[in-house]
């Protein structure tokens, strides 16, 4: 009954850090101009979104949006359930319903931090690989949307860390699952998980493409 539980693939949990690792790389590359790195990451980085995208149809039962988008009635009843008590949170095999939203708005917002940065231009001689098929004013607006998400981005990791200390002081720790996978849980229902390296060949088929594309010459400069 108390073993700890399956919860989160390899995929899934191989994503998070590096996608976390990354935005870090790509906040800081991208502020210092170091424009050959910071192409690199971010095309790291859309290999690993575009493949997550994909496992969210296709992968474990918690990493899918069918199983984590509830109503917006059950989240209000969620958050009501959060309000006021001692109690730990109501458990839930992946994540919660408020959490599902905030999931959902982190996917939205790097889709739009990643397809404006192909089209963005840094004003001296790094422009993203789409940028040519634009006009230059389109650049230089997707260059400004580009910087003004990050801004939404960070605000949202502010929210998503506070969220995650929240629960640490409601004794839910919600990061050792992140990291091992599994979870102590009182249901008696396991999630149905789908080996992760299944995930990982959906990455690296999406990865090779990209660096034949348009990563090959920037790892090669790198190197
Ligand atoms: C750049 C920073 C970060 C971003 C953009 C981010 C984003 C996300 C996303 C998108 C998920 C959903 C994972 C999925 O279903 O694939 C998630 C889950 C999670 N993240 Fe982060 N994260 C960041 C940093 C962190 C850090 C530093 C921690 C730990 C201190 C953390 C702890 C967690 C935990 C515990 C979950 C699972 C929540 C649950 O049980 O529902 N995250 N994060
Ligand atoms: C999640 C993915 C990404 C993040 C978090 C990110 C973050 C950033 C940040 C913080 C800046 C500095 C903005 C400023 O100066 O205020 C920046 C600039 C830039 N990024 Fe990204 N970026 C990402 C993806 C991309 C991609 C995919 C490309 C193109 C392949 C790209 C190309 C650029 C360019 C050309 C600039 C320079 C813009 C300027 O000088 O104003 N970025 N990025």
């Amino acid at each position: 009954m108390n073993t700890p539980t399956p919860i989160w693939d390899g995929f899934v949990r191989g994503y998070h850090w590096l996608q976390a690792g990354s935005i870090v790389g790509l906040w800081y590359t991208g502020t210092e101009g170091l424009m050959d790195w910071h192409f690199a990451i971010a095309y790291l980085m859309l290999a690993l979104l575009l493949s997550r995208l994909i496992w969210g149809v296709i992968g474990s039962e918690t990493a899918r949006f069918r199983h984590f988008i509830h109503s917006p009635s059950a989240v209000l009843d969620y958050l009501r359930s959060l309000h006021g008590k001692n109690t730990p949170p109501a458990q839930h095999l992946g994540h919660n319903p408020a959490g599902g939203y905030m999931v959902l708005m982190f996917f939205v917002l790097l889709s739009v931090q990643l397809t404006t940065g192909l089209f963005a231009n840094d004003d001296i001689i790094s422009e993203g690989p789409l940028a040519m098929y634009v006009s230059s004013n389109t650049s230089s607006y997707m260059t400004y949307i580009h910087a003004i998400n990050f801004n939404l981005l960070l605000a949202a990791i502010g929210v998503h860390l506070a969220a995650i200390l929240l629960y640490l002081i409601k004794k839910e720790n919600l990061i050792k699952p992140m990291l091992s996978g599994r979870k102590v849980i009182s249901e008696t229902v396991t999630p149905k998980l789908v080996n992760g390296l299944v995930g990982w060949v959906i990455f690296a088929v999406i990865g090779g493409v990209i660096y034949i594309y348009w990563a090959k010459d920037i790892v090669a400069y790198l190197l």
